[in-house]
């Protein structure tokens, strides 16, 4: 995450959190958000592009995953701004200062976009989880609350690509063990 200054901006505010406490909050929560942005931007390129027999519940399923991420962008930037805030959101804020890897465009069939994307959900549910113990530390239940609701959809649709990956993967496994037995 890169520190710029403006991130730091804290409005008053009658809410009864010190601002040291909403300044850190803050900052996680442009993390997210610019994370979440890029996310989405991800999903939806996946959505568009990917290719193969299973092209159509593939790209149905990025929609869904992109529409749900879209919302989360919306609950984070709101978080931040409750707290005083100011919510960082832009395309540019969002690539300069996102956790994860840009896209491969050099992928072509469902196979190689689950996989993309199952590589930027597990950091991205990781990140989640940190900032469920972070904001819990820091006495922002609510905050932690939002950060568990999120968590708990991201692991889902973690386990949504992986169950794609799974069976050829516990097959493979299968196939190398009878040979290993022989
Ligand atoms: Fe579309």
């Amino acid at each position: 995450m890169t520190a710029n200054n403006h991130k730091q901006h804290l409005y008053p505010t009658r809410i009864d959190m010190s601002a040291a406490t909403r300044s850190q909050v803050v900052g996680l929560l442009n993390a997210t958000l610019a994370t979440t942005l890029d996310l989405k931007t991800q999903v939806k390129q996946a959505h568009w592009n990917v290719k193969g027999m299973d092209f159509y519940q593939l790209h149905l399923l990025f929609d869904e995953m992109a529409t749900e991420l879209e919302e989360y962008v919306d609950t984070v930037a709101e978080r931040v701004t409750a707290l005083g805030g100011l919510a960082v959101g832009t395309a540019r804020t969002a690539a300069a200062d996102s956790i994860l890897p840009e896209f491969p465009f050099d992928i072509l069939d469902g196979k190689e976009y689950v996989t993309a994307l199952a590589d930027r959900y597990a950091p991205y549910a990781q990140h989640l989880r940190v900032a469920i113990n972070k904001t819990g530390e820091l006495g922002d239940a609510d905050t932690a609350d939002l950060y568990t609701e999120i968590s708990r959809t991201i692991d889902k649709r973690l386990w949504f690509l992986e169950a794609h990956l799974q069976a050829s993967a516990t097959t493979a496994t299968a196939a190398a063990e009878k040979v290993a037995v022989k």
